[in-house]
């Protein structure tokens, strides 16, 4: 069994990365490490159930999905300025975690978007865009101006967004997997 995927790219050059308003009760956090196991519930929530899950199983455990998350941080083209946590709720309760992204500089210099993601019952409202425009102004405050990104041609929510922001396929994919889980 094989998944199609896409490569996307934007080029960050002249365009506008002014995100819409976040709405009310959100709140953005940049990565420190001391939020790990926050950054890994997120991804956790965001991606169980997708069909990503399929291709990066990891992505359906919380423990693979911590792991995952470790090792995007140690690579050496980690760019923290990318990679964000989103959470809601009342600061005088423990947040609840709605999204996360993370970007690297891949060794040839452009920006890599890993795994974004919004967990089921926050999304179509314009998080995830709002979520990818704040790791885009990263790339470019890490002085970067080409970033890229692999998404599954079956997502068409993702595709759908990724298209809206100026994003354009470059090259179609295939990944073999071994299990599909649902
Ligand atoms: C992809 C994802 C991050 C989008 O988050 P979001 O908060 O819903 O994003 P937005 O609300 O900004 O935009 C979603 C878009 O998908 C569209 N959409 C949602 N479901 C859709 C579907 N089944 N078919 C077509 N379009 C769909 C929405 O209409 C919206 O587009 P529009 O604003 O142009 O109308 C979210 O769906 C997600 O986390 N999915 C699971 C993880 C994943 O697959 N991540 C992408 C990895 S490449």
């Amino acid at each position: 069994m094989y998944f199609k995927r896409y490569r996307m790219e934007i080029s960050l050059a002249g365009r506008s990365l002014a995100p819409s308003r976040v709405p009310d009760g959100y709140r953005f956090e940049r990565w420190n490490p001391a939020l790990l196991d926050a950054f890994a519930e997120a991804k956790y929530q965001s991606f169980r159930g997708a069909i990503d899950v399929n291709v990066f199983p990891c992505l359906g455990e919380l423990d693979g999905c911590r792991r995952l998350m470790l090792e995007i941080a140690r690579k050496p083209g980690f760019l923290p300025e990318t990679t964000w946590l989103l959470t809601c709720g009342r600061s005088s309760k423990l947040p609840e975690y709605c999204g996360t992204v993370q970007g690297i500089r891949d060794a040839s210099g452009l920006g890599a978007i890993q795994n974004l993601g919004i967990a089921p019952e926050h999304r179509n409202g314009g998080l995830g865009t709002i979520l990818l425009f704040h790791a885009l102004q990263g790339f470019r405050h890490a002085g970067i101006s080409r970033v890229y990104l692999e998404v599954t041609a079956q997502n068409e929510g993702a595709l759908r967004l990724y298209r809206r922001v100026g994003f354009v396929t470059v090259k179609t994919v295939y990944k073999t997997v071994e299990h599909v889980y649902s």
